[in-house]
């Protein structure tokens, strides 16, 4: 994968699907995609598909369950999506979460009115009737997860109710004769401490899935399908030192052995070490690499150019113009591996609308013309599961847990001035104490990211006898999910004291160290 320049990718290829499957039915809930992650945590595998797809669709994947999420809408909206009552003809498990409870419930004759207020946030809960087969056995009283307007104020004919909490008279419900079950509460958030065993209970007791998906069974079944697609073709992939395109590359090597070639354009604009640790690590591996050195060639380019995207489109655009000279290298490569995730799958319209990935995810935004079939053997995959996938194929620790960073690397970290070997340097000085310090704290990771900019302004200090006149460097770090959102981090003050006092004390070109207390929204991640 080109995690680089701009963009990240898309196209169909072989995908991993384990022998059983869970579908999760989105009816646009925020935490849909966790639902899956979690089923896949308990080792069934689960897949994501809008609410809206048919049932006969449905029908052919031959699930051993189907999950309904929540939704934001309303059960009495006039546009508020339905429940598939043809979905009862399937005759299998189903489970429905939050809205997928109460539209179920609506259309099969319960009661779903708006209640007074809301109930968002913790709850308690207490069981009713012994809990019945979804929740008996679990404590009587317990803490769950809420977040609803309306509630279901009696199941229909034939369920029984099993729960209720102070906002909610029936909070979950039951026809196990019809294999029909409902949780208002979401089982999938940490902070319903019983969610998993719930989860798990529906999964291996009601629908008597087994477990199957774990890291290994990745592997062997994303070998075998690379296999499949490649036969006896050439592949090539684009190593960014990321865990996607490291985790790719290693499983096509798997399967494939030599006839993977890597390329790693080596931008110069990597952190202190990080270009050799790639190298490093491929060559443990025995995979063959092409290591372009073209860090003369992008400063060439970067010289006299302040303005943010005009970096970033000579970094994407020079990138491209390499990968594609050793891409002509390798005539007979008819593939090109990329690591997409199974987020930016959902993100772009689901597995059945390949076609449609956003052009923003095309790693590395490659040309089209470059003609390759692309192989993407972590289409299927949350992140989560790529480092665990990493892990069992001994990618080291370091490359299983790097942070997000960014395809022009420290090219956009140099802001308000040109990008020059000398900055560089010192940035690159200043970001690997702050990287030594976070680890040695423990800190790394439990951060989205954390790195340093340098902001091109010289500021007077006081250094010795003599002034200074030199660069103040910025730390930033910060928490987050999935970088749409994030806080930034509260570090430790003896920390930043550590940290700041080595910069300053060990580079001499930096007499200031300042603390980016923004968080996204209003500001950025990066500061380009
Ligand atoms: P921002 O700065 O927009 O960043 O809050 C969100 C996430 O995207 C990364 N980022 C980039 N990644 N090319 C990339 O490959 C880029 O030009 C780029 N700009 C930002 C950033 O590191 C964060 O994870």
């Amino acid at each position: 994968m080109l995690e680089s320049p701009t963009t990240e990718a898309g196209a169909t290829s072989a995908s991993a699907q384990a022998s059983e499957e869970v579908l999760v039915l989105d009816f646009g809930g925020q935490y849909s995609q966790l639902i899956a992650r979690r089923i896949r945590e308990c080792g069934v595998f689960s897949e994501l598909l809008p609410a809206t797809t048919s049932v006969e669709k449905i029908g052919e994947r031959k699930p051993k369950a189907l999950v309904l999420s929540g939704g934001p809408a309303s059960v009495y909206e006039p546009d508020a999506p339905s429940f598939p009552t043809d979905l009862l003809d399937l005759g299998i498990p189903l489970l429905g979460i939050c809205y997928g409870m109460q539209a179920m419930v609506k259309e099969l004759g319960g009661k779903v009115e708006g209640a007074e207020s809301g109930e968002f946030g913790r709850a308690e809960l207490t069981l009713r009737n012994g809990g019945g087969r979804l929740l008996g056995g679990l404590p009587e009283e317990q803490t769950c997860w809420m977040s609803h307007r309306d509630a279901v104020f009696e199941p229909p004919d034939g369920f029984e109710a099993l729960a209720a909490t102070p906002g909610s008279p029936v909070a979950a419900c039951e026809a196990p004769e019809r294999g029909l079950y409902g949780i208002q509460f979401h089982p999938e958030v940490v902070h319903t401490p019983y969610g998993t065993e719930v989860l798990t209970r529906f999964l291996r007791e009601i629908a008597g899935c087994e477990e199957q998906w774990s890291a290994e069974s990745v592997i062997a079944e994303q070998v075998a399908a690379i296999r499949a697609q490649v036969g006896e073709g050439r592949v090539i992939c684009g190593l960014s030192g990321g865990v996607d395109s490291s985790v790719a590359a290693l499983l096509v090597h798997r399967a494939i052995g030599d006839q993977l070639t890597c390329v790693f354009v080596d931008h110069g604009l990597m952190r202190l070490n990080e270009a050799e640790q790639v190298v490093a690590a491929f060559e443990q591996f025995g995979i063959p690499l092409v290591h372009v050195e073209a860090e003369q060639r992008f400063l060439d380019k970067l010289a006299g150019v302040d303005e943010p995207e005009r970096k970033r489109k000579i970094i994407g655009g020079e990138f491209i113009r390499v990968f594609e000279e050793e891409a002509a290298k390798l005539e007979d490569a008819s593939y090109l591996v990329q690591g997409t995730l199974y987020s930016d799958v959902i993100e772009s319209g689901g597995s059945d609308a390949a076609d449609t990935i956003k052009s923003h995810h095309n790693v590395g935004g490659l040309p089209e013309d470059l003609e390759f079939e692309l192989v993407e053997p972590l289409r299927m995959l949350f992140k989560d599961e790529v480092r665990a996938v990493g892990a069992e194929l001994g990618l080291p620790e370091r490359m299983v847990w790097r942070q997000p960073f960014p395809g022009p690397g420290l090219g956009i970290r140099i802001v308000g001035g040109e990008v020059n070997k000398e900055r560089l340097d010192i940035l690159r000085a200043a970001d690997a104490i702050l990287q030594e310090e976070i680890r040695a704290a423990e800190l790394y990771r439990r951060l989205w990211q954390s790195f340093c900019v340098l902001p091109v302004v010289r500021s007077v200090g006081v250094q010795g006898d003599g002034r200074t006149y030199a660069y103040p460097i910025v730390i930033r770090a910060v928490t987050s999910d999935d970088a749409m959102t994030a806080d930034w981090a509260r570090l430790p003050y003896d920390l930043l004291e550590r940290v700041s006092n080595r910069i300053i004390n060990e580079i001499e070109d930096v007499n200031r160290v300042a603390l980016d207390i923004s968080s996204k929204p209003p500001a950025t991640i990066e500061w380009e």
